[in-house]
């Protein structure tokens, strides 16, 4: 099997990411596959935490600040076997700040690790310390809780992928027209005539043709897979068609809602005893629903392209 990079990521802090990337790690790990689970989330580190481990030697902070050469030092076994997690830390001052090159040098060092499935668990936003490392994922996840207001900004991360997509696209062609023109689309107010991809893909053609049509061919096949994390009633699951209007109304790309994760006190059971909810609850709702998503993301694999 080629190795599987996924990434959680989401709009909104406290919306279920971490929880989720600890348990669908466990999920794949039980499921006889060799996973990695790696806490990007730079300022707010606590993957380890859900995972149960109290102490580590090393963290992803320790390869930044260069006291390991290779981040496969900051690998940290776990109690379930198949699984091993690098810890996010918390000795950098101003993580926002993250070069982009410290970012590349780290992306590299993921992708040589040795493992079937990566789990990214990455920070709240879409600042590009975020969709940057969405970038080497074959498959992201984005999480979200079921109200509106956070419907909303799910729709704002997906529109911020896409454009850092373009502007790096388009920094690799070397075709600053482009890149301004992107720009100006960000400004909706000022020039509605690019508030849809549609219509910037329209003028894009005007300055290169031939960038244009690829760039608009790969954001067209993109199809962020969401899930709707802490779902109480029927309504909640409806959201994901709302969601899905938005997005190809004015992105042009269409959203799969991939599962529902009901609202279960199993979660927050085990977190306060430093137990996964997989481990200590392993037929609640939460973790029933986990299993069936790491099922299907098996069986989905080799069979689709690489989506945001
Ligand atoms: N399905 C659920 N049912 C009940 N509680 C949940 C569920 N999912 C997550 N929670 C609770 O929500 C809180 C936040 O979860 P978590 O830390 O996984 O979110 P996060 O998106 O990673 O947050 P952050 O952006 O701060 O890293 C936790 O206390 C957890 O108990
Ligand atoms: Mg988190």
């Amino acid at each position: 099997m080629p190795q599987e990079i996924i990434a959680i990521y989401g709009p909104k802090g406290g919306v279920g990411k971490s929880s989720i990337s600890a348990n669908l790690s466990i999920a794949f790990a039980q499921l006889k596959k060799r996973v990695i689970a790696v806490d990007l989330d730079l300022g707010g580190a606590n993957l380890h935490v859900l995972l149960g481990i109290k102490d580590y030697k090393y963290s992803l902070d320790d390869f930044i600040l260069k006291k390991i050469t290779d981040l496969s030092e900051a690998l940290i076994p776990t109690q379930i076997s198949n699984l091993k997690v690098i810890c996010g830390g918390s000795q950098l001052p101003d993580i926002a700040n993250l070069q982009y090159a410290q970012k590349v040098k780290i992306i590299n060092h993921i992708i040589k690790l040795q493992s079937d499935i990566i789990i990214l668990d990455l920070a709240a936003g879409s600042s590009f310390n975020v969709v940057d490392f969405l970038f080497i994922a074959n498959k992201g996840f984005i999480i979200t809780t079921p109200e509106i207001t956070s419907l909303i900004n799910v729709y704002s991360v997906i529109k911020t992928s896409v454009f850092r997509w373009l502007e790096l696209f388009f920094r690799t062609k070397k075709n600053q027209e482009l890149i301004n023109l992107l720009q100006e689309a960000k400004d909706v107010k000022k020039n509605p005539h690019l508030a849809t991809m549609d219509g910037f893909f329209k003028e894009a053609s005007i300055i290169d043709i031939k960038i244009a049509e690829v760039a608009k061919n790969r954001v067209l096949k993109l199809k962020p897979l969401i899930i709707i994390n802490r779902v109480q009633t029927k309504n909640d699951i409806a959201v994901g068609d709302v969601l899905h209007t938005l997005t190809a109304q004015y992105l042009g790309i269409g959203t799969d809602v991939i599962i529902t994760i009901p609202e279960d006190d199993a979660v927050r059971n085990s977190i306060k005893i430093m137990i996964p909810t997989l481990i200590k609850y392993p037929i609640s709702p939460f973790s029933l629903s986990i299993k069936q998503l790491a099922l299907k993301v098996l069986n989905q694999l080799n069979t689709e392209g690489k989506v945001l």
